[in-house]
């Protein structure tokens, strides 16, 4: 349960006063930002909000509608009123100097005094021109910072994987895959079609337009020393730990689509290493961190560029086999209602066995599915379906088969330097994450979050799961069976 607090803490402190300009508040990440911001620092000023046009919806309905996300349903029963503080300046990211108006260009020049950076495409297969965006748009904030005349910290949110050629990944910056202004100039100069065929030789060894276009972005930030600026580098951000509340989620990115898939017996299979260490982090412990971040650096007031990895403590890490395992045995207890076929779920290390995997219960299954569609006159998706999920494992794959080392000295320091209270209102602390705890409350959050399934049905979903485990086994057996009597026919036939 979520208490006010007496007591200032002196993070709360510092964004006393400060007008925060945040890109990327209506995503995942952006909404617990938002709800810490006005929660626990209660003082801030004002947080102006960059919101684009999108599916006909003007930046101030989308605004809008970002508040009836449930997470912000504490601070709407307790302090509704604080909500009027958040600004919404209509911008786009995809557009030159972030498709800006002039009057808010002057406004947030002559206010803003922190500014956060999250907004990104965040998919892992768009094009390179989609993706240079990410890299345009930070180049146009970071020229926009540098004439905020009241400005004392700067974070821009990257990625764990940034740098992913690299098995040990330091606090320190990497030399980009090319410079920024060039991978502007060749995406502004080729046709989209060339630039399609030459993306390959361009992204060479890269897995995906993503990290690399993160990873010149984060070449950008290594030349500002006008203010204090810094990099979080956030493993792969899952549903919060304790706050708004615990559970919370709002997507379905990597894991989740993979669990929730699993758990609605859609998905059975997908590659990765059991030993391969899983970066996954609770969003509201990436959004604590981020914000001690900007209270270290705007306090501090160093203008050299720092970086913090925040992907996991060494000492208490999860592995992909772990979280298989651990969900596998979520399942019976907070198995989701709409439960499509019995949950049978393994990770595959092989990428044969994976393949196989996939054609014998995905796409063999999928083809049985959309022939009863066919005779029942219904539009077949399954096998479609199908292999648009496996385009999409297929990515993740390149990440759940490899491990990493993630250099964590300037977060573990940042923690060492924070106030007791702090420590409690700001925490981060992965090395006191208990998993099973945590993984467990993000299976009930999926649950409900996500798939809208009130904790009432659990009991009703455990029978569903129950009548398909034993039609799941009875189907095998009398596969095998079948399977026996006509081997032992076609002995009989030619013996
Ligand atoms: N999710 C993860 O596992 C993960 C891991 C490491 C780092 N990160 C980073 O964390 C940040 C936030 O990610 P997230 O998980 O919150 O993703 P998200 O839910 O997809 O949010 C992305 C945000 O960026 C905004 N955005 C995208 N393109 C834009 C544009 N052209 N103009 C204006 N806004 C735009 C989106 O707004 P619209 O609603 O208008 O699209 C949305 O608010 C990103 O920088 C991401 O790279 C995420």
């Amino acid at each position: 349960m979520l208490e006010a607090r007496a007591m200032k803490s002196q993070i709360a402190e510092f964004f006393a006063n400060q007008t925060v300009f945040l890109t990327g508040g209506g995503g995942f990440l952006g909404k617990v930002l938002i709800e810490k911001l006005l929660r626990e620092c209660s003082d801030v000023s004002k947080i102006y909000m960059l919101m684009r046009q999108k599916k006909g919806k003007t930046p101030q309905q989308r605004v809008s509608e970002v508040f009836d996300f449930p997470c912000f349903d504490y601070i709407k029963a307790n302090n509704a009123a604080i909500i009027k503080k958040v600004h919404v300046i209509h911008g786009d990211c995809q557009k030159p100097d972030l498709g800006l108006d002039p009057e808010d260009v002057r406004v947030l020049k002559a206010e803003t005094t922190c500014v956060i950076h999250a907004a990104a495409s965040v998919r892992f297969d768009q094009s390179l021109k989609e993706a240079s965006y990410n890299v345009r748009a930070t180049r146009d904030i970071l020229e926009l910072a540098k004439q905020m005349a009241n400005l004392k910290c700067f974070i821009f949110v990257s990625t764990a994987y940034s740098n992913p050629l690299n098995a040990h990944v330091k606090e320190d910056f990497y030399e980009p895959p090319i410079e920024a202004e060039k991978l502007l100039n060749v995406v502004n100069s080729l046709d989209d079609s060339v630039l399609q065929r030459v993306t390959p030789q361009l992204l060479g060894e890269w897995p995906n337009t993503y990290v690399y276009t993160k990873s010149i972005s984060e070449s950008l930030i290594r030349s500002i020393d006008t203010f204090p600026i810094a990099i979080i580098r956030p493993g792969i951000i899952l549903s919060s730990a304790k706050e708004p509340m615990p559970g919370w989620i709002d997507n379905f990115y990597g894991p989740v689509g993979i669990a929730t898939g699993a758990g609605v017996g859609v998905l059975k299979t997908f590659h990765a290493k059991r030993d391969a260490v899983a970066a996954m982090v609770p969003v509201d412990y990436v959004v604590n961190a981020l914000l001690s971040i900007m209270w270290r650096i705007g306090t501090e007031k160093t203008k050299t560029p720092t970086v913090y990895n925040f992907a996991g403590h060494k000492t208490n890490k999860i592995t992909w086999g772990q979280f298989t395992d651990n969900l596998r045995e979520l399942y019976w207890i907070a198995i989701p209602k709409c439960l499509f076929w019995y949950v049978s779920f393994v990770l595959r290390e092989n990428q044969i066995s994976y393949k196989l995997t996939t054609f014998f219960s995905h796409t063999l299954f999928g083809y049985i599915i959309d022939f009863v569609l066919f005779c029942l006159g219904k539009r077949t998706l399954a096998v479609k379906g199908y292999a648009r999920l496996h385009k999409t494992l297929d990515l993740i794959a390149w990440f759940s088969t490899r491990t990493w080392d993630f250099d964590d000295n300037n977060i573990l320091k940042l923690w060492s330097e924070m106030g007791e209270e702090d420590k409690k209102i700001f925490d981060f602390n992965m090395e006191k994450l208990n998993w099973d705890a945590y993984l467990r409350d993000s299976a009930f959050g999926m649950r409900y979050f996500l798939l809208k399934e009130s904790l009432e049905t659990v009991p009703e979903a455990k029978r569903k799961l129950r009548i398909m485990f034993v039609a799941h086994y009875a189907i095998i057996i009398l596969f095998w069976f079948l399977m026996y009597k006509l081997m032992t026919f076609m002995y009989g036939l030619f013996v």
